[in-house]
């Protein structure tokens, strides 16, 4: 039952390019040959800020060819936002906004006892750390740079240091990474 923050990054540490685009990111592997289909099973409630769903909305058409449907994902999901956005037919999704705390508190409740995914971007990933709910790093490094764009973790995270539990070479062009984050207690 871990919150975990699955993503796709270059290499120097970006996850979509400024203009939020992922053209970079499908040529270095296939999905399905990756860790996600195992990945996506344990999942039971994700959550995703504006932008990121935003592109699933712009890129609807790219998703139907791939998934079969506007929206890939069967579990609940939670969209941050401060605006009013169109709804994906056939999407399980609520608009939140403010303190993740309480958001994470309702999809651990439809989680059960399933993993939830903080599906990007990186800032909301850091809001989720901010709180202390952040379990998981898993970070699909790609054998690319992108120079600027938009940051795959915008924290800086010292001691205690992040703890590195697996690395999956895939080919020449992606490495997966697992980190561990080591919680403070609030009484140390
Ligand atoms: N490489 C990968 O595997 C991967 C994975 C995920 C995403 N991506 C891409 O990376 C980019 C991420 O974009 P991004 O960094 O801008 O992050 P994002 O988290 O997708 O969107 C940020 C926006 O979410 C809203 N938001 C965030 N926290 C909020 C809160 N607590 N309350 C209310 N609203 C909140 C705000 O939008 P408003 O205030 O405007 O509503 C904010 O500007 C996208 O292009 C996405 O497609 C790539």
């Amino acid at each position: 039952m871990k919150t975990q923050f699955y993503t796709a990054t270059s290499l120097d540490g970006f996850i979509a390019t400024e203009n939020d685009s992922l053209e970079w990111l499908f040529p270095l592997g296939d999905l399905n040959a990756s860790s996600y289909p195992a990945f996506i099973a344990e999942v039971g409630a994700l959550a995703m800020g504006a932008t990121t769903y935003e592109w699933m909305l712009r890129n609807a058409d790219q998703v139907m060819a791939e998934a079969g449907s506007p929206w890939p994902y069967t579990q609940p999901t939670w969209i941050f936002t401060h605006r009013q956005l169109p709804l994906i037919e056939g999407a399980d999704i609520r608009f939140v906004q403010g303190d993740v705390t309480s958001v994470h508190a309702d999809m651990r409740a439809a989680a059960g006892d399933k993993n939830i995914w903080i599906v990007g971007g990186g800032d909301l990933a850091g809001q989720f750390h901010d709180a202390g709910l952040l379990d998981e790093l898993i970070l699909q490094v790609g054998s690319v740079t992108l120079g600027k764009g938009r940051p795959l973790f915008p924290r800086r995270v010292l001691t205690p240091v992040l703890q590195l539990q697996s690395v999956r070479q895939m080919g020449t062009t992606m490495v997966e990474l697992r980190y561990d984050i080591i919680k403070v207690s609030a009484t140390a």
